[in-house]
């Protein structure tokens, strides 16, 4: 069943959602359109360029992508080749206030299905590669911090048990979101 839109938001670190495994999607049905849709509205109104299914608690293969040169809705998407190498500084919707130097292929190509089931491919270079990377990560469960070198992660530690803390509260920290210039 539809969830009413204000009832949608982005899980924080410390949801055991972030660290589940996504199904692939078996059939591309109206629940899932609806999920991809309503994916794009929060990623939008969040300011982000990008966002995986586990990010609202939906734990099956979908992600919504938008750099700004338009949107993409993939489901069950795979990267089949990559190519050079890149590192940005990246930012989550899910980790707010956490920034981390991620090192990712330059260029991707990606396969997947679109919300009408017909088979995809996205050839993708720089910030729009390494957004799909951040995103299909999030359906494996990884996320940026576990990129972090072990300096970095004991300098987020306590960041990361501030916001395990809020998101037991179901309190999310916007103030936070920008403290990144990318958020994924
Ligand atoms: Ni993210």
């Amino acid at each position: 069943m539809s969830t009413p839109e204000t009832a949608l938001k982005i899980k924080i670190f410390g949801s055991p959602a972030l660290r589940e495994k996504a199904k692939p999607v078996a059939r591309v049905a109206d629940e899932h359109r609806l999920s991809l849709s309503q994916m794009a509205q929060l990623m939008y109104s969040s300011s982000g360029i990008g966002l995986a299914a586990p990010q609202i608690g939906v734990a099956e293969a979908m992600i919504v992508v938008d750099i700004g040169s338009g949107l993409y809705k993939v489901i069950n998407p795979r990267i089949v080749k990559r190519r050079g190498r890149q590192s940005n500084q990246e930012g989550c919707l899910s980790v707010p206030g956490v920034c981390i130097k991620v090192r990712r292929a330059k260029r991707v190509t990606v396969k997947g299905l679109d919300e009408n089931a017909k088979p995809v491919t996205i050839d993708a270079e720089d910030l729009l590669a390494c957004v799909f990377q951040h995103e299909i990560d999030h359906l494996k469960g990884k996320l940026i911090i576990d990129y972090a070198s072990l300096l970095g992660k004991l300098k987020i530690k306590r960041k990361l048990q501030e916001l395990k803390a809020k998101s037991e509260h179901e309190e999310l920290p916007q103030s936070e979101t920008k403290s990144c210039p990318l958020q994924l």
